[in-house]
């Protein structure tokens, strides 16, 4: 599985699963281009890979914002050319009953999952279909898939990116380009490491957390990394308007 000569562009990929899918990537060959609201975590990214895989460039990037990710896509495909988008950036909020949470925050995150995965396709889907190919991946979450009590928004908000992902994936294979998602449990990094914070007794949380999984463990970045970098290759030539479950079999059991 190869990213040989491919250009990559990653939003979120200052840390977490953004910045594991950032280094797999171009240990794979690609040229990634790292970006980020926060520009100096999107820095570490570039400065973190391997020198000898180090053709990353870095740009900051809000999501939300439209016309600045329109000009980034458009910039980075008449430089390098345009392959894959990862649309991985996204934030959660506070466990909180539904009547306990404020509009504002639903609000936030409706605009950097939902919106920041639109504004995405919305930018690279025109280039993509007139040069006949491309792969996007939407980075989801098994939120999206089962109901999680007191995520409420989070679950609407990754609910949305699956089904919006099968719709953009049957509307754009007849260009050549092929849309994906992926549906991670909980990570050990970025949102899933803050989620057991909140807790009075992190370690025990965790631990419950971890007996819940047939694998008995979290999932580490990496692990959903290789996964994006699967659906984003030639690889997986045949596969679109999927959402791949990465959760050690939390949902099975
Ligand atoms: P993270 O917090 O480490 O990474 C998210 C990145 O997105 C951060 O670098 C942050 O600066 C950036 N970001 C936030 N708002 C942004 C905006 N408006 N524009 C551009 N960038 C913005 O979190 P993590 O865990 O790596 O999350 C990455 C993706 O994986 C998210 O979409 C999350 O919902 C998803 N996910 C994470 C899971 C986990 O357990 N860690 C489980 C399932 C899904």
């Amino acid at each position: 599985m190869r990213l040989d000569d491919k250009t990559v562009f990653i939003t979120g990929a200052g840390g977490g699963i953004g910045s594991e899918t950032a280094r797999k990537c171009a240990e794979m060959g690609a040229r990634v281009i790292v970006t980020d609201i926060d520009s100096a975590a999107a820095e570490r990214t570039v400065e973190s890979l391997d020198e000898a895989e180090n053709d990353a460039v870095y740009h900051t990037l809000d999501v939300t914002n439209v016309d600045q990710f329109h000009d980034l896509v458009t910039a980075t495909a008449n430089e390098y050319g345009l392959d894959v988008l990862v649309n991985n950036a996204g934030i959660g909020h506070p466990s909180a009953k539904i009547e306990e949470i404020d509009e504002d925050v639903r609000d936030l995150v409706v605009s950097v999952n939902i919106n920041g995965v639109w504004n995405g396709c919305h930018a690279a889907l025109p280039i993509m279909k007139s040069q006949g190919y491309g792969s996007i991946v939407n980075v989801a979450s098994l939120a999206g898939v089962i109901g999680l009590p007191s995520q409420a928004v989070y679950s609407l908000t990754k609910g949305a990116v699956i089904n919006f992902t099968r719709a953009v994936a049957a509307e754009s294979g007849p260009s050549g380009v092929r849309i994906n998602a992926v549906c991670p449990g909980f990570i050990d990094a970025g949102i899933g490491k803050q989620f057991f914070e909140t807790h009075d007794d992190p370690a025990a949380a965790r631990k419950r957390m971890e007996a819940q999984y047939p694998l008995k463990r979290l999932g580490n970045p990496d692990e959903v990394a290789a996964a994006i970098c699967f659906l984003a290759s030639d690889e997986a030539s045949y596969i679109t308007g999927h959402d791949l479950i990465i959760d050690g079999g939390y949902s099975i059991s």
